[in-house]
């Protein structure tokens, strides 16, 4: 299994310059709760705790896991809600009961999984009516602000510089390039294997920064890609002096080069970094699929009777 967004300094930059969720999230994919609360979410691959902390406030009790000790140290440190837990865990043996679910989240971290265990964890923990909700961003634009020219096109070049960024390690590995295909397709391939008969995708959100050239290269350092690079390079640069790896590293950094590129295109190559204001724009997209009441019975039927216990009152999501 690929294990990656562990190190120290991903954490640290991923904190600093991700965009952040916005409440419309949680809203547009609950649905309609009629003011009530819904029992217990399972955020998967919650990382520092950026989605679960969204989605919470419509929850009694919320359970959020992450393989990754620095994550979850840094979830742990930000939070200042009670009925929310972080703890050590995997999607593919999700540590939770059969039927406990009412909602199931995993914010841009579905790709990472192995997806069939996955959902078959899900199948087993979510109640029938409750909701699988993924979601990530992966499509942005970066719109200069205070320039002429043909700001539409400008704002395009970023986009196109990411994609050539990705492939310096999607080249060289099979895995990696499946997983970054299924991002730069939206989720389409998400929506067609999601084993749900109730399922849609949505794509109607977008998160807006305000941005210098400073949090677009922190933004590129916190894409695990950029850590694999960075580590390959040091790898084959164990040859060198210190001085003389760490010179070669700084040229070689894509984040520099992002910059130094994008900079170029958008004709201001003499401004210092903070100098030069954008809009940043992501697009959120993601996949909802609703567990039903015939997968339900299925799930016991495979699971030889073991949920037949569950009282069909505490099994039915509330808002089935
Ligand atoms: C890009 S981060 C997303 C963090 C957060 N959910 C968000 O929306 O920003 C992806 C997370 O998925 C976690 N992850 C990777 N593989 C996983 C697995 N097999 N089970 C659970 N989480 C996993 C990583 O440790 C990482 O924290």
């Amino acid at each position: 299994m690929l294990r990656f967004y562990e190190s120290n300094s991903i954490t640290e930059k991923y904190q600093k310059y991700r965009p952040h969720y916005p409440a419309q999230l949680a809203i547009e994919t609950l649905g309609d709760l009629k003011g009530k609360k819904l029992n217990f979410l399972l955020d998967v691959g919650c990382g520092g705790g950026e989605a679960t902390n969204i989605f919470a406030p419509y929850f009694h009790e919320v359970l959020a896991i992450d393989p990754s000790k620095n994550q979850l140290e840094e979830a742990k440190s930000q939070n200042k809600l009670a009925h929310v837990t972080y703890k050590q865990g995997f999607a593919e043996t999700l540590p939770c009961d059969d039927v406990s679910a009412d909602i199931i989240t995993a914010g841009s971290a579905l790709h990472w999984f192995n997806r069939p265990k996955f959902y078959k964890e899900v199948d087993r923990v979510l109640k029938p009516g409750g909701r699988l909700i993924v979601f990530e961003y992966w499509s942005f634009k970066f719109i200069p602000l205070n320039m002429s020219g043909d700001v539409t096109k400008l704002s395009e070049v970023a986009d196109k510089l990411f994609q050539n960024f990705v492939q310096l390690e999607t080249k060289n590995n099979l895995e990696l390039e499946n997983i970054y295909r299924i991002s730069s397709n939206k989720f389409m391939k998400i929506l067609d294997e999601m084993p749900y008969s109730k399922k849609r995708r949505f794509d109607n959100i977008s998160m807006e920064r305000f941005w210098s050239f400073d949090e677009v290269k922190g933004f590129i350092q916190s894409v695990d890609i950029y850590d694999i690079y960075m580590k390959r390079k040091e790898n084959e640069l164990l040859h060198l002096s210190n001085e003389e790896r760490k010179t070669k590293l700084l040229e070689l950094d894509p984040s520099e080069e992002f910059v130094r590129l994008l900079k170029e295109s958008w004709g201001c190559t003499e401004l210092e970094n903070s100098n030069v204001k954008m809009k940043a724009v992501f697009n959120l997209y993601g996949v909802i699929g609703k567990n039903s009441l015939y997968r339900y019975f299925q799930g016991i039927r495979v699971a030889g009777y073991r949920t037949i216990f569950v009282r069909l009152t505490d099994c039915f999501c509330t808002y089935y």
